[in-house]
């Protein structure tokens, strides 16, 4: 796979994990299914957008969600900010079960996230001037006083550089660039200080010029606020801006989850390679470069393909294996789906030797058996406890050589 000069600059800028302390969100086992209707009625099946989700996600910490369109992402975000319920799983914020809360606990939870949409325009009532735009989340919130309401709103104008302030504050969103309408979404997503962003491909429709100047806002805002950040996107070169953390959706499930750089420089799942290799590349002289991208289109979320939604058009796919069981997390490598990473496992120097030990052990453990008659001695259960020992030897000794010869070069 080659690397383009956007994912280098990337893994450059990406932010390190922090380890920050408290659990923000933590959501287990997800699912948003979405009924399919025949003539308006009768049950004609589920688009499985969400299929079984789970993450945790600290304070003050910035992942980026990414995958191809229909995949899933906004399905999983509007769950996330309660827009969406979810067909089964959990949602915990701040150690409160979203499921569980009343009526104006849940308002209190809306509050306390913001959402910044893909499409500024379509997101801003045309009717509303910006003022009116952002103290209406402000009413709603309670702030009773025109005063305190008309501060905040310039402060929050001020955070996202529209300033001065006067000359956008009586404007209609039809009276802005995309820039300056995406930049009063983020301030109104801002206004009530929430603890966490949602941003769902936040600059996918605006010029290249201002995508990243939205971007370092986004940024810097973070910062500031040491805001926990979800970023959809499926430009894995815009990454860098927030995520120490990158999640890899696909169908509907979260196939790989890593710190960005790692995702970047090794990406385990073959899925990630061909995102990876669909890259855009800015470099001319790599135009005629063949990429490594997967045919076919992604698979119908309402019956997905058997085993691994990726096998069909996966170049690495294991017949009976793949398009029969659903790939499981693993060690020493967890938050990885996928059959051919096991396999690579089984082939790790640590995994042989370790593997030739419990061997052994288990040949030692059989005459011991014998020994103090737990179980009868027999010629076949001799025979086989020294079979055994000897194949553990033989495993042990070649991963112990290639691990020796791996920490030597
Ligand atoms: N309200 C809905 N009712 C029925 N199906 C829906 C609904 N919303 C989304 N879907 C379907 O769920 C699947 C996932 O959609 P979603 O919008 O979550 O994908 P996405 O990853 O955000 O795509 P994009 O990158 O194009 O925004 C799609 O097949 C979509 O058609
Ligand atoms: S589990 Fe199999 S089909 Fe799926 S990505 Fe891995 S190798 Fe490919
Ligand atoms: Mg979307």
């Amino acid at each position: 796979m080659s690397i383009t000069p956007e994912i280098k600059e990337t893994m450059k800028a990406s932010p390190k994990i922090q380890t920050p302390d408290e659990v923000l969100l933590s959501i287990h086992d997800l699912h948003v299914w979405y009924e399919l209707r025949r003539f308006g009625f009768g049950n004609a099946g589920y688009v499985k957008a969400v299929d079984g989700v789970s993450f945790e996600l600290r304070q003050g910490e910035t992942v980026a969600v990414v995958g191809e369109s229909g995949c899933g992402k906004s399905s999983l975000m509007k769950t996330i900010l309660g827009i969406n319920i979810p067909t089964s799983g959990e949602l915990i914020f701040e150690g409160k079960n979203l499921a569980q809360l009343k009526q104006d606990e849940l308002r209190k939870y809306r509050f306390d996230i913001g959402y910044v949409q893909q499409d500024p325009y379509a997101s801003l009532p045309p009717f509303m001037s910006v003022q009116e735009i952002l103290e209406e989340p402000l009413i709603i919130s309670g702030v009773k006083d025109k005063q305190e309401r008309i501060e905040r709103i310039h402060k929050a104008m001020s955070k996202v550089k529209l300033h001065p302030v006067e000359d956008f504050i009586h404007k209609f969103p039809h009276m802005l660039s995309g820039g300056q309408q995406q930049r009063v979404v983020i301030a109104r997503a801002m206004i009530l200080e929430p603890k966490m962003i949602v941003a769902d491909e936040p600059v996918s429709m605006l010029d290249a010029s201002v995508r990243v100047e939205i971007l370092k806002l986004l940024s810097a805002l973070q910062e500031e606020y040491k805001l926990t950040v979800i970023y959809i996107t499926h430009d894995l070169s815009t990454v860098k801006y927030f995520s120490a953390r990158i999640f890899v959706m696909y169908a509907g499930h979260l196939i790989e989850k890593a710190e960005t750089r790692r995702l970047l420089t090794n990406p385990l799942h073959p899925y990630t390679h061909a995102l990876l290799a669909a890259t855009s590349d800015p470099d001319a002289a790599n135009a005629e470069t063949d990429k490594d991208i997967p045919p076919g289109e992604p698979p119908s979320l309402v019956n997905p393909p058997k085993g691994c939604r990726f096998h069909p058009r996966c170049a690495k796919m294991i017949q009976g294996l793949c398009d029969e069981k659903e790939p499981i997390e693993f060690e020493p490598e967890p938050e990885h789906f996928c059959f051919m990473l096991a396999i690579s496992m089984m082939k790790n120097p640590r995994f042989l030797t370790a593997f030739g030990l419990v061997l052994m052990l288990l040949g030692i453990l059989l005459p011991f058996l014998m020994i103090v008659k737990i179980i009868e001695a027999t010629y076949f259960l001799s025979f086989l406890s020294w079979g055994v020992s000897t194949l553990g030897l033989a495993v042990g000794t070649v991963g112990f050589t290639l691990w020796n010869r791996n920490n030597k070069r």
